[in-house]
């Protein structure tokens, strides 16, 4: 991952315009008025009314409010944009602000493909600014203390989730195609890469639907993603899963060489070592931003990285890759096969290069030697 700018001035509070306030956009309104890191000075959304009532009802005023990011980052002397628009306007948005020599702290998931995932990735390059995602399920204290006792198990033979929830939205998502890998599984996929600090290299996966489900289109699946280092992990997850639901984190279990752990995705981990194990346990590998959590955490992170020029653990580079583990399930329930993600990543490479209307970022794209070595 190429630098990126950091703040001259490392300790007043960052300057930040929010863009989207829908309902997690009313969300971030109140972490951002609540976190002594940040100033609120704008809000922008396509719909103004949106935005303005969104400020009314969390009880805010001399927040600039506008349609156009540039008009209002300009006029309030904004020094960072958070990006909580719909998923479609991830990429218009991000170019837009980085650019503008703003960095970005844009919401799951980066961009609609993987491809487009790729094209932020070279604009963050070319403009010098941050491009982190917000995965707010990776910061809770409890998967911290999970991450750190999974690094006294040795070596990880098995991760699994178990995610059953039976949530009735109504909207796009009883109807929108892969509901559950799409717009679910990207957390757990995500989380898995956080607690193994590994990358997949492929998956198998199967989508169906059952007979009693309330969505259109396949609402459970089974993935099994083989990672770099040998570990298998296995996704199971059903969203009309009446009974005995799980967290909304799910279910998780991990067995190593020296023992094995759970999480229930709320409470602290279970551990039960073997006795060799035990004495072998690493502590060093402690999430440092394990403190404030979801979306808080996101926040915490993004500003430390802008005072200290730390990478990330969301930075744009490194988060293409939870997409591409998306992607790549949804091409394997598609055509029944195994589905490596390097091949995954090289097609979304030409599709990125053939589809970039920007000259400058197109010849970043052209740059690299292979997608996956520029996003390891
Ligand atoms: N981390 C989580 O657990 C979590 C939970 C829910 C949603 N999300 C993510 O948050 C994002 C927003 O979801 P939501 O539920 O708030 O959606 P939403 O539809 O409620 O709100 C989106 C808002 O963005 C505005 N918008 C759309 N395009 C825009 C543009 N080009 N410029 C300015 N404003 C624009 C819309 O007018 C709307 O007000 C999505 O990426 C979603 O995946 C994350």
């Amino acid at each position: 991952m190429s630098s990126f700018q950091t703040l001259t001035d490392a300790q007043s509070p960052v300057r930040v315009v929010l863009v989207g306030a829908g309902g997690m956009g009313k969300n971030w309104i109140r972490v951002l008025s609540a976190s002594p890191d940040v100033e609120l000075v704008g809000l922008v959304d396509l719909n103004l009314a949106a935005a303005e009532s969104a400020l009314t009802d969390a009880g805010l005023s001399g927040v600039s409010t506008g349609t156009s990011l540039s008009t209002v980052a300009a006029a309030s002397g904004a020094q960072a944009v958070v990006n909580v628009t719909v998923p479609a306007a991830h990429h218009p948005v991000n170019v837009e602000a980085l650019i503008a020599g703003l960095p970005v702290l844009c919401e799951k998931p980066v961009a609609p493909t993987v491809a487009l995932g790729l094209s932020l990735a070279a604009t963050a390059e070319v403009s010098g600014q941050l491009l982190m995602i917000s995965q707010s399920r990776r910061y809770y204290r409890t998967l911290a203390e999970l991450k750190r006792q999974v690094a006294s198990l040795g070596e990880v033979g098995i991760v699994t989730t178990d995610f059953f929830k039976a949530p009735h939205f109504g909207g796009f998502r009883e109807e929108m195609e892969h509901v559950l890998l799409v717009d679910m599984a990207i957390h757990a996929f995500d989380v898995v890469r956080y607690l193994l600090d590994d990358d997949p290299v492929s998956v198998y996966c199967e989508e169906f639907n059952p007979s009693w489900s309330w969505y259109a289109a396949d609402a459970a699946a089974t993935a099994i993603f083989e990672f770099s280092g040998g570990t298998r992990y296995v996704y199971t997850g059903n969203w009309c899963a009446d009974g005995l639901e799980t967290s909304w984190n799910g279910s998780w279990r991990v067995n190593g060489a020296g023992g094995s752990a759970t999480w229930d995705g709320t409470n602290s981990p279970v551990v039960e070592r073997t006795a060799t194990a035990g004495a072998a346990a690493d502590r060093s590998a402690v999430a440092a931003n394990a403190e404030a959590e979801e979306i808080a955490g996101a926040l915490a992170e993004f500003v430390q990285a802008l005072r200290t020029g730390r990478t990330p653990s969301g930075e744009v580079h490194s988060n293409v890759q939870s997409l591409a583990m998306v992607e790549a399930a949804v091409r394997s329930a598609e055509t029944g096969q195994r589905v490596r993600i390097d091949e995954v990543l090289e097609s979304a490479y030409r599709a990125a290069l053939a589809g970039e209307r920007r000259p400058d970022v197109k010849a970043a794209l052209a740059g690299w030697d292979s997608p996956l070595g520029q996003l390891a």
